[in-house]
């Protein structure tokens, strides 16, 4: 586990980006899936103000971890804000970009996403793989969309699940945690004073850890780093 700790949450977004920069450099094809979240957005913003002229946006192939059941269009979704954020700064292949369709059926575009990944993927022991997943975590412990009261979906035998937001019964879709584990490399980028106990329950598995679902992300390669701000890390 590679623990990396910065002063502020800028400072965090800063140095994902300069990682994700270093990640995708030499790649002739990169597939990542995003997260949604405040955290992401930040990221976007110093991408396309450090690293817009330096990264070869061709290489990159764009999915999501989690995506709210709502319309691209919805103030709600991760797609809509990448698109603000990234997708309308960066020259990025329209054919890399590989959107889950909130407007969808949720049963339905759970397993037309599935079936996306299965198709578009490199494959690691039979499972789609994704070069890189990034993910957040909310006070909770969620991650993606897989939430404590559903932390069941996080050992699914589908790619993709239809999860509902503890509070606003918002239905949502995500990866499982055969496809997240499965990745190449998998990168939590966590802000906030609000997430300090979780991270520090979850890093040093004290008790009732594995209650929460990033408790349970552990990618088969090895390669798992936290990006953390310090209120994040004010437990460690
Ligand atoms: C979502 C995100 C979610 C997010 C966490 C952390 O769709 O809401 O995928 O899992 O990563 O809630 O969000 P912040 O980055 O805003 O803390």
């Amino acid at each position: 586990m590679n623990l990396k700790t910065y002063p502020t949450k800028l400072a965090v977004a800063n140095q994902f980006s300069e990682f994700l920069a270093k990640f995708i450099a030499g790649k002739e094809a990169v597939s990542i899936a995003l997260s949604g979240g405040s955290t992401p957005k930040i990221v976007f913003d110093m991408l396309v103000a450090n690293y817009v002229d330096t990264i070869n946006w061709n290489a990159i192939h764009l999915y999501w971890g989690d995506e709210r059941c709502v319309p691209p269009e919805d103030d709600e979704s991760n797609y809509k804000m990448t698109r603000k954020h990234l997708l309308s700064k960066v020259p990025i292949p329209e054919n890399n970009i590989h959107r889950i369709q909130g407007e969808n059926i949720p049963t339905t575009e759970a397993e037309r996403y599935g079936q996306v990944l299965e198709t578009t993927l490199e494959k690691h022991n039979g499972i789609p793989q994704f070069d890189l997943v990034i993910l957040g975590m909310g006070d909770d412990g969620h991650t993606a969309s897989i939430f404590p009261h559903e932390i069941q979906l996080w050992n699914s035998s589908n790619n993709c699940e239809v999860a509902t937001h503890p509070t606003s019964g918002q239905r949502r879709i995500s990866l499982t945690g055969k496809i997240i584990n499965n990745a190449k490399t998998v990168a939590f980028i966590v802000t906030g004073g609000g997430k300090a106990a979780k991270v520090n329950s979850i890093i040093n598995k004290t008790e009732n850890y594995s209650q929460y679902p990033a408790a349970h992300v552990s990618p088969d390669s090895g390669e798992l780093y936290w990006f953390l701000d310090a209120d994040a890390a004010t437990d460690l």
